[in-house]
């Protein structure tokens, strides 16, 4: 039982921050786990000529490419603490980071190396329970975003019959509210598909 709930803490702590061999099976398994949030994630973003897109908690590179090959964005870029799962992203859009479309960053979404007002749309797909420091993510966030910009946040509340009563109160009490005190406009939460029986919320909010 001991070593059952050993690996069982290795296994979430590799979609936590993935690391070597199993993390790079756990980031490929995430892309195939995540399909449906990260296209509807995706059609929320509505990609358009010459948007300026940074996606957090990249993971494997799924979205980014998605994004890609659309060939309409002017920059995209990922950022994602684990160098195991920056390498997979690397891999994955190859092709796209030669031609100086994608960028691939590794660094803490807590403190986002970039300059102020540099992207006019940023999302997160499945991070949230792993935000250490929700209100400077979301400073971090804000800062980063152009005037008119849009965010999206991912993530699943509930699954079939059951909603996860942690993850609503930190979108009720935590997400939401710090969002608007960083001075987001028009916050909401919205209801997507529904992604192998987990419920697929997103928390979306303009910088006006
Ligand atoms: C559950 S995975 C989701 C990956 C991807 N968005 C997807 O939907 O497949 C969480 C990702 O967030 C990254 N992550 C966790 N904490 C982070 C942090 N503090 N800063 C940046 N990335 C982080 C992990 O390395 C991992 O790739």
């Amino acid at each position: 039982m001991r070593f059952l709930k050993k690996a069982r803490e290795f296994i979430d702590g590799n979609y936590k921050t993935p690391k070597g061999l199993l993390g790079t099976f756990i980031g490929e398994k995430m892309v195939k786990q995540h399909k449906t949030e990260t296209d509807w994630s995706l059609e929320q973003m509505d990609v358009q000529e010459g948007d300026r897109i940074l996606e957090l908690g990249c993971g494997a590179g799924y979205a980014i490419k998605l994004i890609s090959e659309k060939d309409l964005a002017e920059e995209i870029v990922g950022v994602d603490i684990s160098p195991t799962i920056i390498r997979s992203a690397s891999i994955r859009n190859k092709r796209a980071i030669r031609e100086k479309r994608v960028k691939l960053v590794q660094a803490n979404l807590n403190e986002l190396p970039f300059q102020n007002e540099n992207f006019n749309k940023i999302f997160s797909i499945q991070t949230i329970y792993f935000w250490v420091d929700i209100d400077k993510t979301i400073s971090e966030i804000f800062r980063v975003l152009k005037p008119d910009g849009v965010f999206v946040l991912t993530f699943s509340d509930g699954k079939e019959d059951d909603t996860w009563k942690s993850i609503r109160d930190i979108t009720e009490n935590q997400v939401i509210p710090h969002m608007r005190k960083a001075g987001f406009k028009d916050v909401s939460l919205m209801r997507g598909p529904d992604s192998r029986g987990y419920h697929t919320v997103a928390v979306r909010g303009m910088k006006k």
